[in-house]
């Protein structure tokens, strides 16, 4: 019997050896992948249960599931925080491995290309994690393979570092340099079109370029297909149109070009179709009606120079369509009504002509329409009226010249209505009243008449920005205006105003601009005491007498010339009151700036007073939210569905925000460093707000909005946040932690710059540019920074950026008195600045400008910056004589080769964001556009030769 069945064992073992592998040894092959993970990673407890005393219970661990064999057959390691390599892991052990997801990790290195070895695989996801080198091409003998994420890496062509080259004898260095773009990229991998049952294939956010292969028509099963952000630059190959089961296709932001393939509308599943930001021309065809099932369609930002074709009104289970910023050209057809799902419709920046269908109104159920810049003309159809849900209308700068139909007034939902920049004439219809949502609203540059009736505004209770200007409008202010608490903006500027400037404009805590410079406005200008943050204002060209106020004793003379019975200042002016930002920039630029920092650190304290008072004067308007003494009461989370702690652990972990665990001091609040029991280490922010302990009830609502879109972002270079809680009047966010902390330490930090190499600088500022670009053109809304310094830009250990604090600053300032006005730190904030408190993405553009050039100096910019802004003639020359090498870091030796190259790029674009003019900065979108897709042919001059101004020049 035992020989019997020593036998059958000894005839099995062949077999054995080659098809079946023990469980003990899968187990074995687990655990030592695992002790390779980096120490601090926070799953560790977790997957303690991966253990060499636990061999026996393999199929019970944590992340792995098991077949009927009793074997490996799934991993499923998605967002455990786990740094770590695949070099270690044993695909040899796993042939029965199905689902393989180490989706949201941080693990780095190369895909092996033993990954062959796991036949049997249908899931690979490896998506959100720092994986680089090349896509290995033993992925096409994955033949099972059903659904493939490797998007948001860092893939890339080559495992050697430019700077490698740079000793390199010149002629293959020349030879080398024609290639430079692909030692950054690498090309599409175009063997994964040899897994022929993929049905999901996800290849966003990576480095790759060159060209979508046709061969990807032989995906026919494919059902899923995103290749967006990175730098394909083909054309839309017409064998795509064979992949009939595609119902998701995602080109967006790569550079292809070309016109769109006809065969793209056998594409009869389509469910979502994504080609914005590339360079596609052409015509839309008109078989894009047969996309029936199409929902969203965006082909913005392209140069498409057709007309619309009228058969898209055949597709008519879209809800979302954006054709914005094309050439397109033509009228509006007539059929774009039967797009009676449509929410969004943007045709915005193209060169439609004639009129606005009158029959839009059918589509009810349009929550925005944004027509602006093209040509239309002829009238707003009465039928607006209809659309039920409309938010937001935007039809400025056209030519249109009717009156504001009535009908307008019904749509009460509306918040920005904008149709500024028209032809529009009549009286302001009185139903805009009705419209107490509104939030903006421009009706300047038109032909409007007649008076600013009191009843007319006295609804707009919400309103931030009213622009009235360049019209025909004439009798007087109402007083009314002075009821709208949250105005910001208020420009009546070139009308026929008559009467006085009502004195309880002087109440409107928030206002930043009044212009009502070029009327007929006569008497005293009221004091305007409580209008702490007014910066842009203009009282010229009308009849105003007696004195100006004191608050005004530093304003720049033309905001009140051209009245002649207006009179100096009032006698008992003091110094003691706090001048306004008005002094003259260029010729005492060193003062101003101190001007910049006094205002904007006074700012938070004033703000803080201002915000009370003002919430207790409209108390009707602002609910408090019911505060409680029980610590674990939260008066509101949020924490991506991710997560697996809470925030009670949190408050634990840092012994309810002891001192000793604070790791440092922002601009925004104080940060703590979280180590949780699971073994995972979050970031807390707890941000400075007012003393009191309670937020008014419709800020929590917006901030809470702001921060689901917030926690909603992932970017490979933008830090993650986990989520906010609200808790006795503070608030909290929570984020990923990273050991290296800030590029300011690593600049100026004890450890020494031996690390910062070039290549290490360059990367940090084109990682920076990317994170930037994507917050200003990829999020919608957009979003600003505004605090952009070298302390909250982070580092992750291989130096791959990763910004932090985005979002804050709005968050901190949306709609409402009382949170805190930051507008950047001292150093980094935009000349601008100094003269209005409009934040823009330049001014963004103009930090990031700083930064870069700080990194590459290896010291803050300042006094070069400062000569910049003198423009005297010294200052020039110094410039003219100001030599590259010895402005770069000098404690590296200067770069060569390639790497000088790449050097004089970044400080050229540098130089360019940091200019005066915030026209003349490029946009993020193009600098990291440039930081990264290019390098220079060669050098303008010998390195050594090289001049600042030069570089300005280029
Ligand atoms: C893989 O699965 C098959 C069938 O499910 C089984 O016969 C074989 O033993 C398994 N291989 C291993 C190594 O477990
Ligand atoms: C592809 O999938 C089908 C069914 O889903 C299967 O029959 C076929 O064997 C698969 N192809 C390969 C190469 O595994
Ligand atoms: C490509 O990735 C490898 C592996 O991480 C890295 O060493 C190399 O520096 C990268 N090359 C470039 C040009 O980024
Ligand atoms: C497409 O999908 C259908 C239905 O899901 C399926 O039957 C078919 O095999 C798929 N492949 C192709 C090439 O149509
Ligand atoms: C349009 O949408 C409806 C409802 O979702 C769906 O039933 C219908 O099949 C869709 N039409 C097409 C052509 O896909």
């Amino acid at each position: 019997m035992t020989v019997l069945y020593m036998l059958l064992l000894l005839s099995a073992l062949p077999l054995i050896k080659t098809t079946s592998i023990s469980p003990r040894k899968q187990a074995e092959s687990l655990v030592k992948w695992k002790d390779g993970f980096s120490s601090s990673s926070s799953s560790s407890s977790f997957i303690s249960s991966w253990s060499l005393t636990n061999l026996n219970s393999l199929c019970n661990w944590a992340a792995i599931s098991c077949s009927k064999t009793r074997t490996v057959s799934k991993i499923d390691l998605s967002n455990m925080h786990i740094d770590g390599s695949l070099s270690l892991f044993d695909f040899s052990s796993f042939p029965n491995l199905t689902h393989f997801n180490l989706n949201g990790n941080y693990f780095h290195g190369p895909i092996p290309s033993e990954i062959d070895q796991v036949t049997e695989l249908q899931y690979l996801n490896l998506r959100d994690n720092s994986l680089s080198g090349t896509i290995p091409y033993q992925l096409s003998n994955l033949k099972k393979v059903r659904y493939m994420d490797l998007g948001l890496n860092n893939f890339n062509n080559t495992d050697q570092d430019w700077s490698e080259f740079a000793g390199m004898p010149s002629l293959t260095y020349l030879a080398m340099s024609m290639q430079a773009d692909n030692l950054y990229h690498s090309e599409f991998p175009e063997f994964i079109s040899q897994c022929r049952n993929l049905t999901f294939l996800d290849l966003s956010q990576n480095k790759l370029n060159g060209q979508i292969p046709p061969s990807i028509g032989q995906l026919r099963e494919l059902q899923y297909l995103d290749l967006s952000y990175n730098s394909l630059n083909s054309s839309i190959p017409s064998e795509l149109g064979l992949c009939t089961n595609l119902t998701h296709l995602f080109l967006a932001f790569n550079e292809l070009n070309g016109e769109l393939p006809l065969s793209l509308s056998n594409l009869n599943n389509l469910v979502e179709l994504g080609l914005a930001n590339n360079h596609i021309s052409g015509t839309i065809p008109p078989s894009i009606g047969q996309l029936r099932g199409l929902q969203y369609l965006n082909l913005s930002y392209n140069s498409l120079n057709s007309s619309i074709p009228s058969e898209l009104g055949l597709c008519t289970n879209l809800t979302h369509l954006s054709l914005a910023s094309n050439q397109l050209n033509g009228e509006l057809p007539l059929s774009l009504s039967n797009l009676n799902n449509l929410v969004e419709l943007s045709l915005a920046y193209n060169r439609f002509s004639g009129t606005i269908p009158d029959n839009i109104g059918l589509i009810s159920g349009l929550q925005s329409i944004d027509l602006r810049m093209n040509h239309l003309e002829g009238k707003i159809p009465s039928s607006v009226g209809q659309i039920r849900e409309l938010q937001y209308l935007n039809l400025s700068y056209n030519s249109l010249n009717s009156s504001i139909p009535s009908e307008l007034g019904l749509r009460t939902n509306l918040t920005h209505l904008s149709l500024s920049s028209n032809k529009l004439n009549g009286e302001l219809p009185l139903s805009l009243s009705n419209l107490s949502n509104l939030v903006e609203l421009g009706l300047d540059n038109n032909l409007f008449t007649g008076q600013i009736l009191p009843s007319l505004v006295s609804n707009w209770i919400n309103m931030e920005s009213l622009q009235l200007q360049s019209n025909e409008l004439s009798g007087e202010i109402p007083t009314e205006v002075g009821n709208m608490n949250f105005l910001l903006t208020l420009n009546l500027r070139r009308n026929h105003l008559t009467g006085v400037v009502p004195q309880i404009l002087g109440n409107l805590a928030l206002l930043k601009l009044l212009d009502l410079s070029h009327n007929h406005l006569s008497g005293q200008i009221p004091s305007f005491v409580n209008t702490i943050f007014l910066r842009d204002f203009n009282f010229s060209y009308n009849n105003l007498t007696g004195r100006i106020p004191c608050v005004f004793q530093w304003a720049p003379e033309n905001a009140f010339v051209g009245n002649s019975g207006l009179h100096g200042y009032v006698d008992s002016c003091v110094d003691s009151i706090p001048p306004r930002q008005n002094r003259n920039f260029k010729k005492d630029n060193k003062r101003v700036l101190i001007g910049i920092l006094v205002p904007v650190c006074g700012l938070l304290m004033v703000t803080t007073v201002i915000g009370l008072m003002f919430r207790k004067k409209s108390s009707l308007v602002l609910n408090k939210v019911n505060t409680s003494e029980n610590f674990e009461s939260l008066e509101s989370m949020i924490l991506q569905e991710e997560v697996k702690f809470t925030f009670a652990e949190v408050v634990k972990a840092v012994d309810d925000f002891h001192e000793k665990y604070c790791i440092g001091v922002g601009g925004f609040g104080r940060v703590y460093k979280a180590e949780l029991q699971s073994g995972q280490v979050v970031a807390v922010k707890r941000l400075n707000m007012s003393d009191s302990n309670d937020i008014p009830a419709i800020n929590l609502h917006s901030f809470q909005n702001e921060i689901r879109t917030l926690t909603s972002i992932r970017h490979r270079n933008i830090i993650r946040l986990y989520g906010f809680c609200s808790r006795r009047g503070c608030i909290f966010l929570l984020y990923e932690y990273l050991e290296r902390g800030s590029l300011g330490k690593a600049l100026y930090g004890v450890e020494g710059v031996n690390e910062l190499v070039w290549a290490t600088r360059v990367k940090i500022v084109q990682g920076l540019a990317h994170a930037l670009s994507y917050l200003h053109h990829d999020c919608s809304p957009p979003i600003v920074h505004r605090d952009i310094t070298v302390n909250n830009v982070l580092l992750e250990f291989d130096f791959e950026v990763r910004l932090s604090d985005f979002g804050i600053a709005r968050l901190l300032s949306t709609d409402s008195s009382n949170w805190t006005d930051i507008a950047g730190s001292f150093g980094y904030i935009a000349p601008e600045l100094a003269y209005t408190m409009r934040v823009t993405d330049k001014c963004d553009v103009y930090s990031f400008g700083v930064v870069a050039l700080e990194v590459m100096m290896g010291r803050h910019p300042g006094d070069m910056l400062e000569s910049q802004l003198q423009e005297s003639s010294k200052s020039r020359r110094d410039n003219v004589e100001l030599l590259l090498k010895d402005l770069l870091d000098q404690r590296l030796e200067p770069p060569t080769n390639e790497s000088a190259k790449v050097v004089v790029l970044v400080v050229t674009m540098a130089l360019a964001c940091v200019r005066m003019r915030p026209a003349s900065r490029p946009t993020m979108l193009f600098t990291a556009q440039k930081l990264s897709a290019q390098t220079l042919p060669c050098l303008p001059e010998p390195f050594g030769m090289l001049t600042i101004n030069k570089l300005m020049a280029l």
